[in-house]
């Protein structure tokens, strides 16, 4: 079998490649983004998800940058032409109708929005991405990757802002979530106590379009779609005003997943302050950064060796072990001693299971290896996972992870998320992230 080296590490990773000499899905990754190209945006995956969604418009970035980096550029700034006043970045932008989705944007109602949108937002990867596509520009044409971030920085750091604002009114140094869809993780065990902690509303039936596509064994309860959809009824009637919904909201956590990503965003918009030459921006971010690395210390459970997300309405760490507990690697936030710790952990947690990184501890009691975030290995976490390890110098099981991300790729296909026992997909076909991020590691900048 001819087998190829990973040209963006250098390491001894391969992977199968095709008779004319390219990695087995390397074509099909760019036809698949280029088929849920809707113009402008990528959807994530056609019928199941038919908008754009914001971490993921994030990822298919990362992926176009590995072809066309201007067509990247333009995922981000159509994302960001979504932006609402007060500087929140939705997590769904309903640019043109389709059926095929519940909830849609006449259950949603927001008012306030240039394009149709939801009401509550997503993990702020953007900061990270538009860095990347700095690098990935900068290689070849400087002035125009300067250009391209002067454009877009602003307005990422009013998002930044926003988090802080509207969803840390406390100054704590880190932010809550106040929907389980917000941590992009929707179903974690890290929500069952918290969601199941308030009773259901009287709301109206509805009809879930998610179970056409899927099989129902594999996506949320209707008891817990119930609780989505209280949350979601609840935040509509108070208009979504910023200033109501985190005092309102019966869920309200710090979500691990967020909160790493956030403090990684900003260490990138510090880079791109720096070169903008942005002296009060820098220091701004600065004090984010020195909060957020305090707060983080809070989450951290010494028993389990793992940090832990929090419940901030008992003030209790939730007792899950969750794939988020390896992000605050990706933000450079863990303690060597720490980072000693998560590595140990994760490689228990591989070792249980044939490809890593399962979304949930494999030992624990709510494990399913085919229930969305209760178990599948999912790409998008396993490059940020990977990228932290390399930071810390555990090269050796972020090449693991790696390998296992391609391996179950090149066997399964562009699926949405992975069984971690069997390397099987699940849930949607020809997904974009995975696409994009099987693209990046392939071709792609070191994130
Ligand atoms: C699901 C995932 C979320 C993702 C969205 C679109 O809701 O949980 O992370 O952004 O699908 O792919």
């Amino acid at each position: 079998m001819v087998r190829i080296r990973l040209r963006s590490y250098g390491v001894r990773n391969y992977i199968n490649l095709n008779s004319t000499g390219r990695p087995l899905l390397h074509e099909h990754s760019i036809e698949v983004l280029k088929q849920n190209d809707f113009g402008g945006y990528t959807v994530p995956a056609l019928g199941l998800y038919p908008f754009q969604w914001n971490w993921d418009a994030g990822f298919i970035a990362a992926g176009w940058a590995a072809f066309d980096v201007d067509r990247a550029w333009e995922e981000m700034e159509t994302l960001f032409s979504g932006q609402w006043a007060d500087g929140m970045i939705p997590s769904i932008l309903f640019w043109k109708a389709s059926d095929t989705y519940f909830p849609g944007p006449e259950i949603w109602g927001t008012k306030e929005n240039p394009s149709n949108s939801t009401g509550i937002t997503q993990p702020p990867i953007a900061g990270v991405i538009v860095r990347y596509l700095y690098d990935c520009t900068a290689r070849t044409n400087r002035r125009l990757a300067q250009q391209k971030v002067s454009k877009l920085f602003p307005k990422i750091l009013a998002y930044h802002r926003w988090w802080y604002k509207a969803r840390d009114p406390l100054n704590t140094g880190l932010v809550a979530i106040i929907h389980p869809w917000e941590s992009g993780m929707d179903n974690s065990p890290a929500w069952d106590e918290a969601l199941h902690a308030f009773p259901v509303d009287d709301i109206p039936p509805y009809e879930r379009e998610d179970l056409k596509h899927v099989n129902a064994s594999m996506r949320p309860s209707k008891d817990t779609y119930d609780h989505y959809l209280t949350l979601l009824y609840r935040f509509k009637a108070a208009n979504y005003d910023p200033e109501k919904l985190y005092w309102m909201s019966p869920f309200r956590m710090t979500d691990l997943c967020t909160n790493s990503v956030l403090f990684r965003a900003n260490r990138d918009m510090r880079f791109l302050a720096r070169m903008l030459g942005k002296k009060e921006e820098v220091r701004e971010i600065n004090t984010w950064l020195r909060k957020g690395k305090e707060r983080f210390q809070w989450l951290w459970d010494m028993d389990s060796g793992l940090f832990k997300c929090e419940n901030q309405l008992t003030g209790k760490l939730s007792s899950a072990r969750i794939s988020g507990a390896f992000l605050p690697l990706f933000a450079g936030v863990a303690s060597q001693d720490q980072a000693a710790a998560l590595a140990s952990n994760l490689k228990l947690w591989i070792d249980e299971v044939k490809f890593g990184v399962p979304s949930a501890d494999p030992a624990g009691p709510v494990f399913d290896p085919v229930k969305y975030w209760s178990g599948p290995l999912w790409i998008n976490i396993n490059w940020m996972i990977s990228s932290g390890l390399r930071h810390y110098g555990y090269n050796e099981l972020a090449e693991k992870i790696e390998m296992d991300s391609l391996t179950v790729i090149s066997e399964s296909g562009l699926r949405e998320y992975f069984n971690p026992r069997t390397g099987e997909g699940a849930g949607g076909e020809s997904f974009s992230w995975t696409a994009a991020l099987y693209l990046a590691w392939l071709d792609g900048e070191v994130l």
